[in-house]
């Protein structure tokens, strides 16, 4: 296929992306650093992100981020809003807009909503003045790259070839996997004009991927791999947390359960840290669609496998509630409690879906009082929360902690294993309660300063 009727292998470079969220912007931020003769745009319709980007204060906070934003902005990356005119000038186009579940409608909390793509399609259908590859960069259900082709390619003038090419970052360590993927995946039609413009892109991430990291596919396995990376992802988070539950049931400590399952090189030893729960953009959102397509194509044992992980995942932030309400008297009324952490995980100032929220509201649903802690993801919560009279806001961890009853570790920020608990201790009201939602403190030394140490799968420590 070629790319449009007067480029020439002289002209320069260009791609767009379409999105300029927690994926577009990184991605495209690395693609820039590693691909110097590209000229990269970045477009959103939210014109405050934009700004963001375009400014000091990157729009989120991700560690390594704006050093190399600031190498390659206003040189070969730049941000705008003007979604038209990128796809105008881009015959490269990456779409890295949101695909949330759909909260109305057939599908409601389950499927994906897919308007935000839909109106892309049409939109670069209507301008387009030369042929294009757009490149899922979304996480999408299968077969969308289809349907968005149906979209692109009716009553157009031009040839659309839709690719999947799903992202693998995860938030907080987003430029290390953007920098050293363990795959990059490239998902294709087996056609002349998609095999080409599958090598377009393989062209891109050559620049820094080695070849063997490079996995082309078909289109529709491509889409199914996110979501099954993801799920199975999740799917490790749940199991071990779901037997968190049988160690504090039996006096085993998941821990040293977890180390002595990942010892065996078949399991591997990432993922099998037990929490108060995943959270996080993705995991739910992933698994849900990949339940909801199984339901579609009636294979309902397969959606009720995989939606168990998600059951589970609610079961263990409920359990985490629980095991607070029984440890305290069974009741928060009046009670001040201080959260250490709301972002969905360190490094990170996202609080999308963190078992931070349903903790925070079942807690204010027993009237307790909440000091909420983090050092990043204050600002995000506040919006969660909106403006409630018994919550409290305090980033230094050790005045937020000062005159409460217990302190519930949600987040697995690294400062939070490594705080002075006696300076803590003795601050709070007695008797004092340490719920750790990520096993990070040394618990036999806090027990011994004085709490009562309740632990993630493991028998409690208490006076
Ligand atoms: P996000 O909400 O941070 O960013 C999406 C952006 O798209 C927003 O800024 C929004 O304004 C913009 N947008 C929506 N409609 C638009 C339109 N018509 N024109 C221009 N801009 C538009 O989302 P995200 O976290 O970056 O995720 C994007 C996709 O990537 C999702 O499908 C997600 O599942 C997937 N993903 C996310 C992560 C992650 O870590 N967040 C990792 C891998 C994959
Ligand atoms: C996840 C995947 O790891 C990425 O590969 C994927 O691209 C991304 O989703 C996505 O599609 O959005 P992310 O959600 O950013 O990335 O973060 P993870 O590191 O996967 O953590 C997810 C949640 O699981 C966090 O709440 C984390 O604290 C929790 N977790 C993780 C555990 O509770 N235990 C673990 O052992 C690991």
């Amino acid at each position: 296929m070629p790319l449009s009727k007067n480029e020439t292998s002289e002209a320069p470079k260009k791609i767009a992306c379409i999105g300029a969220g927690y994926v577009g912007g990184p991605t495209m931020a690395i693609t820039a650093l590693k691909c110097p003769e590209y000229i990269i745009t970045v477009v959103d319709i939210n014109k405050k992100r934009i700004n963001e980007w375009n400014s000091e204060k990157l729009p989120f906070y991700e560690p390594g981020l704006d050093d190399i934003v600031k190498q390659v902005r206003g040189k070969n990356l730049f941000f705008s809003t003007n979604v038209k005119q990128a796809i105008e000038d881009n015959d490269i186009i990456f779409v890295a807009v949101n695909t949330p579940t759909k909260t109305y409608g057939i599908g409601e909390n389950i499927a994906a909503d897919l308007q935000y793509w839909e109106v892309i399609a049409r939109q670069i259908r209507d301008i387009a003045k030369s042929n294009k590859i757009i490149i899922e960069k979304s996480t999408l259900p299968v077969k969308t790259a289809e349907a968005m082709e149906t979209i692109l390619n009716t009553n157009a003038e031009y040839h659309c070839e839709v690719l999947s090419n799903p992202e693998f970052l995860a938030e907080g360590t987003a430029v290390k996997d953007l920098l050293d993927p363990d795959r990059v995946l490239i998902g294709s039609r087996d056609t002349d004009s998609g095999i080409q413009a599958r090598d377009e892109v393989v062209k891109i991430y050559s620049h820094w991927v080695p070849p063997d990291k490079i996995i082309t596919t078909n289109t529709f396995s491509a889409e199914l791999s996110k979501l099954v990376s993801n799920a199975f992802l999740a799917q490790r988070v749940s199991s071990i947390n779901a037997i968190a539950s049988v160690c504090e049931a039996t006096g085993a400590d998941v821990q040293e359960v977890a180390k002595a399952v990942g010892a065996d090189s078949r399991i591997g030893s990432k993922f099998l840290q037990a929490s108060v729960g995943f959270g996080g953009s993705c995991f739910r959102k992933d698994i849900l669609n990949l339940v909801y397509i199984c339901r579609m194509n009636n294979l309902y044992e397969a959606a009720e496998y995989f939606e168990n992980i998600v059951n589970m995942n609610n079961y263990q932030q409920y359990r985490f509630v629980k095991n607070i309400l029984k440890a305290m008297f069974n009741t928060l009324a009046g009670r001040t409690i201080c959260i250490y952490g709301c972002a969905f995980k360190a490094n990170t100032d996202d609080v999308r879906d963190s078992p931070a929220i349903p903790v925070a509201k079942a807690l204010i649903e027993e009237k307790a009082n909440l000091v909420i802690s983090d050092p990043k993801a204050i600002k995000n919560m506040k919006k969660v929360l909106g403006g409630l009279e018994n919550v409290s806001y305090v980033e230094d961890p050790y005045e937020a902690a000062t005159n409460s009853h217990a302190i519930l570790i949600i987040t697995e920020w690294e400062q939070y294993g490594k705080l002075n608990y006696q300076k803590i201790y003795e601050s709070m009201v007695k008797p004092a309660y340490l719920f750790d939602g990520r096993n990070m403190v040394d618990r036999k030394a806090c027990y011994k300063i004085g709490f009562n140490v309740h632990s993630i799968g493991k028998s409690p420590l208490t006076h």
